[in-house]
């Protein structure tokens, strides 16, 4: 483990959860959690729960994130979000460049990359996904897909504000499948990550960047994909919508040394 890194387990609820599910959800989190500091936490409830699970964090050593940003700051974008709305409630965090978000509402690297840029302006700190599908895998186009996402998705970040930038690698065919990448062929892209991010930066700033796995991460599969060098926590769907295994997994990221 790099003394540089602590490790991040950040929750991505998705589309679940009410605010009163949320709420209920995070107080357990919170009362086993909120104290510990060797790990960070974070979770990202859907838009509609982030003002009453914020409540529920005051105080504690847990974070929230968001899910989604618009890149404006206000105006006319009927359905949309800005940083400034996010940060009245405290958030931290946002989620960038889903794989759901690539997919089902064509989000380009384009954009993404503008969110990015309007996220660290409001200091809201971005969780940049990238990872490539089954069929660029299999087509041997993984590194290529990976670096073409994160270089477009970081175009004009600067050298002081990278350190606060945190990457996801989530291979596509691994999201919510149950199909968990090898810890071989995740620590093979996050090192082939820190290694682009060591030529655009510099490695001492490359050393500081978290970079999270996601793709049905759970606690059978946790412990040996977050003792992997460059694998800094993950960032967890299916396991962080119950208290247990999302505890679980904040457990074993803080177990390794
Ligand atoms: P999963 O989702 O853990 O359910 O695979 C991860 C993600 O999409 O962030």
């Amino acid at each position: 483990m790099s003394p540089l890194r602590k490790k991040l387990i950040a929750g991505n609820w998705k589309m679940n959860k009410t605010s009163a599910d949320g709420v209920a959800l995070v107080q357990e989190i919170v009362a086993a959690a909120g104290k510990q500091t060797e790990v960070d936490v974070v979770v990202c409830p859907p838009f509609t729960a982030l003002e009453s699970v914020g409540r529920v964090l005051e105080g504690s050593g847990v974070r929230l994130g968001a899910q989604n940003v618009h890149p404006e700051a206000s105006g006319a974008y009927t359905g949309e979000i800005s940083v400034g709305m996010l940060r009245a409630l405290f958030a931290s965090y946002v989620i960038l460049g889903h794989s759901e978000r690539r997919s089902y509402f064509q989000e380009s690297d384009s954009f993404i990359n503008q969110k990015v840029i309007a996220s660290l302006k409001g200091q809201l700190k971005p969780i940049l996904c990238v990872g490539e599908t089954l069929g660029q895998r299999e087509a041997g186009e993984t590194l290529r897909v990976v670096q073409t996402q994160l270089e477009a998705g970081l175009e004009g970040v600067g050298k002081d504000q990278i350190a606060s930038v945190v990457i996801a690698y989530e291979p596509v065919w691994a999201i919510g499948t149950g199909k968990v990448a090898t810890t071989e062929q995740a620590q093979q892209v996050h090192a082939f990550i820190r290694s682009l991010l060591t030529k655009s930066y510099g490695e001492n700033a490359a050393e500081k960047v978290r970079i999270l796995y996601g793709g049905s991460m759970k606690p059978a599969n946790a412990p040996e994909l977050l003792a992997q060098r460059d694998i800094d926590g993950g960032l967890i769907g299916g396991a962080s919508l119950e208290s247990r295994s999302f505890l679980e997994l904040v457990a074993a990221a803080s177990a390794v040394r």
